[in-house]
């Protein structure tokens, strides 16, 4: 398993790609579990060269405590990429990817800016579009893999590309979830143990919402009313939104149509959860 660290190194790599056949990239931002797993092992199915990239990204944290508390851990991450049997793991430092005299943001606008990603928002949105956008450009992939756990990410970096058009296909997979419906994260290793047992709250409201649906409601005011109750049983969760909208514009929605996106934001304690469900029409989810 090759190791890159330099990006002149990543990017005179990148320029000899063709001759090895397809490259699949998986981004992420370390401290891996099962979910970034499946990514990769997409990506060595459907690929002959598999890229795994690991950055903690600073753009995209609002609160530096988010950041300064982000967990991590590169040599049990490159244990379990070599594992996997990747083929290159690029590693930049944050110094390189951002110079301190950087100025070239790559900023979306409404309504992928706005709900239903809470207050940070737009720092998050503004952060994950221009790393992706550099990320791209260093490693030239001809595929990239994102999980479906970041419902806002995945319409954002579909946009991204198709605005700027960056000749990159993308590959979205579902979310992996612990036995209780908690969707695997990093962040799930920051929760105390009484915020782990409360966290699959998330997992519960969105259920709920799903059985309005599956039961034939339609308005999206009780299907989000009725997530909102659910997290209010949680003393440990503090609700930041819920959202019933469609998944490639991040539009609300007054009443659900096949193709809605149910999506959750909840503070548990000091971390921060996300987490969604999408609606395709009849008795399909995915989920
Ligand atoms: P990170 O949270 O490390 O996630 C990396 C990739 O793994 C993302 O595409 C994410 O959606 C996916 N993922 C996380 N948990 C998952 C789960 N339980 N099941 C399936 N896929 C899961 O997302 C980021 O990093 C960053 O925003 C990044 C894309 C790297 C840009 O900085």
């Amino acid at each position: 398993m090759r190791i890159i660290h330099n990006l002149d190194e990543m990017t005179e790599t990148a320029r000899g790609w063709l001759a090895g056949g397809s490259v699949g990239f998986v981004p992420t931002m370390g401290y891996l579990h099962e979910g970034h797993l499946s990514l990769i092992r997409a990506a060595q199915q459907e690929c002959e060269i598999s890229i795994a990239g690991i950055f903690v990204n600073p753009l995209q944290f609002e609160r530096s405590e988010d950041l300064a508390r982000y967990p991590h851990d590169p040599e049990r991450d490159l244990q379990l990429l070599s594992t996997a049997g990747v083929d290159v793991v690029f590693i930049p430092r944050a110094e390189d990817i951002y110079p301190s005299d950087f100025s070239t943001f790559v900023v979306p606008s409404a309504p992928l800016t706005g709900r239903p990603k809470g207050v940070n928002a737009q720092v998050y949105i503004r952060g994950v579009a221009t790393v992706m956008t550099k990320l791209f450009q260093l490693v030239r992939p001809d595929l990239a893999y994102f999980g479906q756990k970041d419902a806002h990410q995945v319409a954002v970096v579909r946009r991204l590309v198709r605005d700027l058009n960056i000749d990159i296909g993308l590959r979205i997979l579902p979310t992996v979830r612990e036995s209780d419906g908690l969707a695997m994260s990093s962040r799930n290793h920051l929760l105390l143990p009484a915020e782990r047992q409360a966290a699959n709250i998330l997992y519960r409201a969105l259920m709920a919402g799903k059985a309005l649906i599956d039961g034939g409601e339609r308005r999206s005011s009780v299907i989000e009313n009725a997530m909102r109750d659910m997290v209010a049983t949680e003393l440990l969760a503090s609700l930041d939104y819920t959202a019933v909208c469609h998944p490639d514009t991040l539009s609300e929605l007054q009443e659900v149509m096949p193709r809605t996106l149910l999506t959750i934001g909840v503070r548990i304690g000091a971390t921060y959860l996300v987490d969604n469900f999408v609606w395709l029409g009849d008795r399909h989810w995915q989920m």
